[in-house]
């Protein structure tokens, strides 16, 4: 059976394949935020995963506001990188895993979580920043992918507890998966930022540290709060940090840090970085 061998959740802001594309990681700026990742690299490099389940939200590249699944998944043999329109470098495509993709589709329907499937689907920043950032050598076909997106922009939003949920059936199809493959899972977006209306630049420090803490220790804890709770704390795109919530579901009951790094502010957004591994 497949095994997974962690999760790593970390921000998606696009501002970062511009500093990639540019080699600036050694910059003052980028520095403390860059310097997050050698860790990560090293755990990766002895974990060893073939395939990455992305927990991630489209920005309106698949999906506008017109059209809205609250859960989709990608069943497609590759994923092409789009730029939605951050003006970012677009990297070379990335390969599936449909037989992956299909046996997490039968298992999550069977457990009533009803998917949008998507046998054709362009990723953005949201995507792949996280891999660029994590397999920064990356070849094409180095790891295959099966792209999970979430609605944290249209309301009403899946709650956190449904999120949740949602990650622990994610576990159990993944593990229920007739394969040697070893699999890591991302959740990728926040922490706290707001990019637009009154409160464009806000940032909650405190929240955010209590929010990574509890999510290794007491992953339960985030369920208390309503989706307005979690805009009011961490802004109207802080909410992305549902996608951690749905990663961190993935990975059991007990869970290990292996790195953590949360650097303020890279863009508008606090860069929180977390890998854990199940234990
Ligand atoms: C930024 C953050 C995001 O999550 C995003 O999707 C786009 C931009 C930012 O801080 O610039
Ligand atoms: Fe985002």
């Amino acid at each position: 059976m497949a095994k997974i061998v962690g999760g790593i959740c970390t921000t998606h802001v696009p501002y970062i394949g511009r500093a990639i594309a540019k080699n600036l990681q050694q910059d003052p700026y980028w520095k403390p935020f860059f310097d997050g990742f050698p860790p990560i690299h090293a755990w990766l490099d002895q974990v060893k995963p073939d395939v990455a389940v992305v927990v991630y939200n489209d920005h309106g590249l698949n999906f506008f506001l017109d059209k809205m699944p609250t859960f989709s998944i990608g069943a497609a043999p590759e994923y092409h990188h789009a730029d939605e329109g951050w003006g970012i470098p677009t990297t070379g495509s990335f390969m599936g895993d449909q037989d992956l993709s299909w046996h997490m589709i039968d298992s999550l329907i069977e457990d009533e979580f009803d998917l949008t499937t998507c046998q054709e689907m362009l990723v953005d920043h949201a995507f792949t920043i996280p891999i660029d950032l994590l397999l920064p050598n990356r070849q094409a076909g180095s790891i295959r992918t099966v792209p999970v997106c979430q609605n944290t922009v249209q309301f009403p939003l899946p709650s956190a507890k449904r999120c949740l949920a949602f990650g622990r059936a994610i576990r159990k199809a993944i593990e229920s998966w007739d394969s040697d493959a070893r699999v890591v899972v991302l959740g990728t977006g926040g922490l706290s930022h707001q990019l637009d209306g009154e409160r464009a630049g806000f940032i909650n420090k405190k929240f955010d540290l209590e929010f990574m803490d509890k999510l290794v220790s007491e992953p339960d804890w985030v369920s208390q709060y309503s989706i307005p709770d979690i805009v009011e704390l961490t802004g109207t795109q802080g909410v992305e940090l549902l996608n951690w919530v749905t990663c961190r579901g993935v990975l059991g009951d007990k869970v290990k840090i292996v790195h953590s790094n949360y650097h303020i502010p890279i863009s508008n957004t606090a860069a929180g970085t977390l890998a854990m591994e199940s234990i």
